[in-house]
């Protein structure tokens, strides 16, 4: 409702069990309680809502469109395509892992994110506060570097999020981390290194088609779906 009293043309709506940021409610229940917040009493909504959060063929997009979304948006599956550019290893990496390989962790940057559980994950969720502190402000310096951002823009920042209430201060110094692990992990594909973003919809996918061949592939399921459905009209 605050989005959509900003002017905003659309809203997606992310499950917890979308990969990145993410909450702690699926995507089964915060699509249809979005959509009846947005919705007038003939059940139309005041801006298209997109759902996210476990998307990967057309059974879910049917799914969504009968929650009342206009469409679905999908990361994990698209990371999974041979057009992205995501570094093949790391691609190999994320299609050995099941429905139960990631884990929300606070420990990235302090807010809950969704990764591919790791022996990096495993070492910040059971390491120390004070070594986690000091690693978040030696990658919040690289990202410094790597951006040309000045300490005191940083800094502004900071404190315009510190006063918006969204975050603690130990929360600000440790959003350094996410573009750097990110980078580390999918850009460089040093898997040791960096954090794998990725919903539990990983556990789901095994292939790498391009583009393309994923959104026919998802249309034509959808479709087949939609006639079957007829059946019960
Ligand atoms: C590797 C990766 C990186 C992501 N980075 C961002 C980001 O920088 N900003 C953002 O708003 N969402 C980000 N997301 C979340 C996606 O935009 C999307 O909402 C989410 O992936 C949907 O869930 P799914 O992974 O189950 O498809 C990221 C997701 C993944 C998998």
């Amino acid at each position: 409702m605050k989005v959509a009293s900003w002017g905003a043309d659309a809203v997606i709506v992310q499950g917890g069990e979308g990969g990145g940021h993410t909450g702690p409610v699926a995507t089964t229940l915060l699509l249809p309680s979005v959509i009846d917040a947005l919705a007038d009493d003939n059940g139309v909504t005041s801006i298209p809502v997109v759902a996210a959060g476990g998307f990967f063929d057309g059974r879910g997009l049917v799914a969504a469109l009968a929650y009342g979304a206009e469409g679905v948006a999908m990361g994990t599956r698209f990371l999974l395509t041979s057009d992205s550019v995501v570094p093949d290893s790391v691609k190999q990496e994320y299609l050995q892992r099941g429905l139960s390989d990631t884990v929300v962790s606070t420990k990235v940057d302090g807010m809950p994110h969704r990764v591919l559980r790791t022996e990096l994950v495993e070492a910040l969720e059971s390491g120390s506060r004070v070594r986690a502190l000091t690693a978040a402000a030696r990658n919040a310096n690289e990202f410094k570097q790597m951006t040309g951002m000045r300490w005191t823009t940083m800094l502004r920042d900071g404190r315009s999020m510190k006063k918006s209430g969204e975050r603690s201060w130990q929360q600000i110094i440790m959003a350094g981390n996410t573009p750097m692990l990110l980078k580390a992990g999918l850009v460089e594909g040093n898997t040791e290194a960096g954090v794998l973003a990725s919903g539990q919809v990983v556990g789901m996918i095994d292939d790498l088609p391009s583009c393309a061949e994923l959104i026919e592939s998802i249309m034509t399921t959808a479709h087949a779906r939609l006639a079957a459905l007829r059946t019960y009209i």
